[in-house]
């Protein structure tokens, strides 16, 4: 375990124990950010090892698919693939019902697409994205056709929310998603109807996307660490 830093640390067990879960002859919808990052890894060190065979991949982004090439798992698309047996993404809030808010890395809108179609979804996070209501500490993201940009914060912010468009880091202007659009996060004081707030939303002319994912996660594993122990359990 060493000298590593203890979020890693669960990101990494976590991405672990659900790369264990991908089974031989499976098409695997591969999430997006920093956790699915090592559960990509992982899958892709079991088809090495010849633990695991006949394993393809389904990518949410330029980056799952990009680190899929690198550890060597094959991919595929949904005109391709007849179904989606797994599917393995990370959030950026979880609440007890297993509702999500993700879009932390602007990739809500194919995850959406890809995580909705697969048999089993099955989410990784850390303990620290567990929250008792969604919105309360993370602001929603909401794709955006470029075009639409004014209007589109005119309505969610008659709708009680504070949007602000997100900017790129080492990159001067917005940050601009992997279909051409930008990202507006919402900041709500905790959202009491995940589930109207998503059609609500969805509803707005301009709108490609939110990242409230409502009833769709079939499973949450939780990286924790404890005393220095990293563990991984089911919610
Ligand atoms: C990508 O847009 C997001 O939905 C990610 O799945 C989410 O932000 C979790 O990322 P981390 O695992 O890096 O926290």
């Amino acid at each position: 375990m060493g000298d590593m830093d203890p979020v890693k640390l669960m990101k990494q067990e976590v991405g672990r124990a659900a790369a264990a879960q991908v089974k031989s002859g499976s098409i695997v919808g591969l999430g997006t950010g920093s956790t699915t990052a090592f559960a990509i890894q992982f899958i892709g060190e079991r088809l090495a090892a010849g633990e695991l065979t006949d394993v393809v991949g389904i990518p949410t982004s330029f980056q799952a698919s990009v680190l899929a090439k690198k550890h060597g798992i094959p991919l595929t698309t949904l005109d391709e693939a007849p179904r989606i047996d797994i599917a393995i993404d990370g959030a950026d809030e979880v609440d007890p019902q297993q509702n999500l808010i993700k879009g932390g890395g602007a990739a809500h809108t194919r995850e959406k697409v890809v995580d909705g179609l697969a048999e089993r979804f099955v989410v990784v996070v850390d303990s620290s994205k567990l929250v008792d209501k969604l919105g309360s500490t993370f602001a929603l993201p909401v794709e955006v056709l470029p075009m639409a940009v004014a209007p589109v914060t005119r309505a969610l912010t008659a709708l009680g929310g504070t949007p602000e468009l997100r900017m790129g880091v080492n990159k001067d202007g917005p940050v601009i998603t992997d279909q051409g659009n930008m990202v507006l996060d919402v900041k709500f004081t905790g959202i009491d109807n995940p589930a109207e707030l998503e059609k609500t939303v969805n509803n707005i002319p301009g709108v490609l996307e939110n990242g409230l994912f409502v009833g769709l996660a079939d499973e949450v594993l939780i990286g924790e660490v404890i005393d220095g122990k990293a563990s991984v359990r089911t919610m």
